[in-house]
């Protein structure tokens, strides 16, 4: 196949990558292009880069105003408001200004993904296409229901499944149902952050800063504590993710550290898509973690987290006004403490990968000194459904 897939690069030259890409028909031959030798993989991505440049947009902070979905939705078209730093509190007598809605990991799969990724098992991946769209439209309902309508809703990465536009769009779509509540949304690693970008900044109202190129960074004020988003996908080339670890890198730890410094005077929440992985030689130095909660079932360890986690945590820790951290990408909710931070692992909208685990979100209520979590499990007979867990600001 790798032989077969070399000979048709070098005779069709531009138009491959266009095949590759839009030809269900290649499918078999897109499987197989990470097999081929360096040199003729190499040229596969060149010729796919050329014609899908990768860099033509900079990611910016997209924030999604209730505005913006209904024009989505009219125009059968992607539309952001796309903000800087942000002062988002909702004027609306029913929003409570403290009260977050957290939501990680919804996976969203569209038609056209599983078409072109998943011949071998499309059954499957259907099946999971409809459970993760309804998953969506149940939180949806449930973040509605809420007494108090939230201040915004975060989504921490792993929006969508494979990362195409088309899932970008289904994703718009969805997220227009949550009707007047603001949206902020972090990067994972099943997500595209071209594809996203281009996507959701048609038809911006945007002012177009970027706050830290080629990241999708935000910071987001509030009344008890600033919401500071950071973007831990590494891609593996223009076309996919890396499947698996993040990483923030140099440039993004310096903004952030410059972003907690400028901002001392209230806690700040750090929200990102993956979890921490301290090495053996920082836990050693520091102190083992503190569970608070424990997982339903058993934790799946650090691994395939955040390979710069140490100098994250470096920065954290010497900054005692980060009082939490949250965290997807381990689709398993759980609680600890180390030091005097907070690590909340999220629960997954999309699936579980433990049949004790259950799918949910988090409502996150702020106070002067201290958060509480009231868990929303879709499942309302499942232990955690509505437990509420008090965290103080030590
Ligand atoms: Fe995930």
């Amino acid at each position: 196949m790798a032989r077969a897939l070399s000979e048709f690069v070098s005779r069709k030259a531009l138009a491959v990558g266009e095949a590759l890409r839009g030809d269900r028909r290649l499918a078999p031959y897109r499987s197989h292009a990470q097999k081929l030798p360096a040199p003729t993989y190499a040229r596969y991505t060149a010729i796919t880069n050329r014609l899908y440049p990768s860099a033509r947009s900079q990611p910016m902070p997209a924030h999604l105003l209730p505005v913006s979905r209904r024009r989505f939705l009219a125009a059968s078209a992607s539309t952001v408001a796309a903000l800087g730093h942000s002062d988002l509190l909702g004027s609306d007598s029913q929003v409570n200004p403290n009260a977050w809605a957290l939501l990680s990991d919804t996976h969203l799969l569209s038609q056209r993904s599983i078409d072109l990724h998943y011949d071998n098992n499309r059954t499957a991946m259907e099946k999971r296409a409809t459970l993760v769209a309804t998953n969506f439209e149940r939180t949806a309902r449930q973040v509605l229901a809420s007494v108090e309508t939230p201040a915004g809703l975060v989504l921490s990465g792993d929006c969508v499944h494979v990362g195409g536009k088309e899932e970008y769009e289904l994703l718009a779509r969805k997220l227009a149902l949550l009707e007047t509540i603001p949206i902020h949304l972090a990067m994972g690693n099943h997500d595209h952050r071209d594809n996203f970008s281009n996507v959701f900044r048609e038809q911006t109202q945007s002012d177009d800063r970027v706050l830290l190129e080629n990241r999708h960074v935000s910071v987001l004020k509030s009344q008890h504590a600033n919401l500071v988003l950071l973007d831990s996908l590494t891609m593996q080339n223009a076309d996919r993710p890396v499947k698996g670890p993040g990483r923030l890198g140099k440039k993004q730890l310096a903004w952030f550290e410059a972003v907690l410094d400028s901002q001392s005077d209230k806690p700040a929440v750090v929200i990102l898509h993956h979890n921490v992985n301290p090495s053996d030689e920082y836990r050693q130095r520091t102190g083992e973690e503190d569970f608070i909660v424990s997982s339903a079932d058993p934790f799946r360890g650090f691994k395939g987290g955040l390979e710069d986690t140490d100098r994250f945590l470096a920065l954290l820790h010497a900054r005692p006004h980060v009082k939490a951290v949250v965290f997807g990408h381990m689709h398993q909710f759980q609680i600890f403490k180390s030091r005097k931070t907070f690590f909340i692992s999220m629960p997954p909208v999309g699936y579980t990968f433990g049949p004790k685990e259950a799918v949910g979100w988090i409502r996150m209520l702020l106070r002067d000194s201290g958060v509480t979590l009231e868990v929303q499990t879709l499942d309302t007979e499942h232990a955690r459904h509505q437990q509420r867990i008090d965290l103080s600001w030590s």
